[in-house]
């Protein structure tokens, strides 16, 4: 089989999905799922909607392009602020951006109008994490601009935590935002229809059975693609680890000393730890590397331990095991190597079918092409395009894997 290849089980994407919309549900709070990491993919997408997320959510316009060609039939929100060198396409393929910058909302509404569209925008507020966000105490004239403008319609508030400095969600946090929303609505007549809360990591605060106030969505990526919450990488209860895998190919394999030999100064990639162990060991390199995903967010089968890594090879000591030339070795993912292996054009994406669904086609062959009925394994790859330069495109070839 080809390698290497990230194997992507929907069945255990639809579990999580599902069993994280209906704890929330109890809450009231609904799903946005969060689809960055999985560059577009609209098997992904339709096993989302499938699970009963009410929204997608991109950082990346491309992706949402890519979904919104493959017909993917869902409201679309762009979760990171627009460029403004974007801002006609994120008019024309979203339904919805987070924005924190007045200039950027007015370019917005002046594409809206020419297009003759609405846009919706939430305004993302700065609690404490210190990435995006308006200051709170600005947040009254930024809701004031943005009402003025034609072909903007304002949906909501938004928050996001524990991305940049790790700051929790917390009951202070999220009665702030609740109270935010409360003293916008009472301030301009109107109502908000989205309070979005966070990311996964809000997920710890929003199923304790602490009082989520106005909260009624989560933008959930991490948590459903790889069953953990952010905050201390914990597996969530009940939900998949391993519902996306990485499998790795061993191109050399030899008994080796531990330790290296000769003058020592920089590794390809800056300053090395000193080897740990003494004596001889059985190394074993295995073709990926730095190129396609970030070796510290790997988790290797038990015993086996990661000694380092360079561009193009993974080295790690197998202990007792002596693995071949041509073995494969499978890996679990976080997020930082999940994302990298999902962009990397080198590592091939291999999507097990959900064992029952209503299948997506695809509504353009030029982004996929129909698998044949019947097959429950479909290969595909990640392409580089030239027509679309800044668009990574899922094709699925129509052979099925043997
Ligand atoms: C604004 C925003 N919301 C939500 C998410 C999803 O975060 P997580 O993967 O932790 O659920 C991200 C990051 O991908 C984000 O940038």
């Amino acid at each position: 089989m080809i390698s290497p290849r990230v194997e992507i089980n929907l069945d255990k994407i639809w579990h999580n999905a599902r069993t994280l919309v209906q704890r929330l549900a109890v809450h009231g709070i609904s799903v946005t799922a969060v689809t960055k990491a999985t560059l577009g993919s609209y098997e992904i997408a339709g096993t989302l909607l499938e699970a009963g997320v009410d929204t997608l959510g991109d950082s990346r316009i491309e992706n949402i392009e890519t979904m919104r060609h493959a017909g993917v039939p869902a409201s679309m929100t762009l979760i990171r602020s627009p460029m403004l060198s974007q801002a006609s396409r994120v008019v024309k393929h979203t339904d919805v951006s987070f924005n924190t910058e007045l200039q950027v909302i007015s370019k917005l509404s002046d594409c809206a109008q020419k297009a003759k569209r609405t846009h919706g925008v939430v305004l993302m507020v700065e609690l404490g994490d210190l990435r995006e966000g308006i200051m709170p105490d600005d947040l009254e004239n930024a809701v004031r601009e943005t009402l003025r403008l034609p072909g903007i319609l304002l949906k909501g508030i938004g928050t996001n935590l524990a991305c940049r400095s790790g700051v929790s969600p917390d009951a202070r946090n999220m009665a702030e935002l609740s109270a935010i929303a409360d003293s916008i609505e009472a301030e301009f007549g109107l109502r908000l229809e989205i309070v979005s809360g966070g990311n996964s990591a809000n997920l710890p605060w929003a199923i304790s059975g602490a009082d989520t106030g106005r909260i009624n969505d989560l933008r959930l990526g991490e948590s459903i693609l790889l069953g953990r919450e952010p905050l201390h990488r914990q597996p969530i209860d009940g939900l998949h680890t391993d519902a996306i895998t990485l499998i790795a190919e061993v191109i050399e394999s030899k008994v080796k000393p531990s330790q290296p030999w000769g003058k020592i100064a920089q590794t390809a990639f800056g300053v090395n730890s000193p080897a740990r162990k003494q004596g001889q060991i059985s190394q074993t390199i295995l073709a990926i590397g730095r190129q396609d995903t970030d070796q510290s967010g790997l988790g290797p089968p038990l015993d086996i331990e990661i000694l380092g890594a360079s561009s193009d090879h993974l080295i790690v000591d197998s202990g007792v095991n002596r693995l071949s030339v041509g073995d494969e070795m499978t890996f679990q993912l976080n997020y930082s190597a999940l994302i990298r292996v999902m962009t990397s054009p080198f590592v091939a994406k291999v999507v097990t079918q959900r064992s029952s669904r209503q299948t997506l086609k695809p509504a353009d062959k030029h982004y996929a092409t129909t698998r044949p009925e019947g097959d429950s394994i479909v290969e595909s790859s990640i392409t580089l395009s030239n027509t679309m330069p800044s668009c990574l495109q899922l094709s699925v070839p129509d052979k099925p894997l043997q």
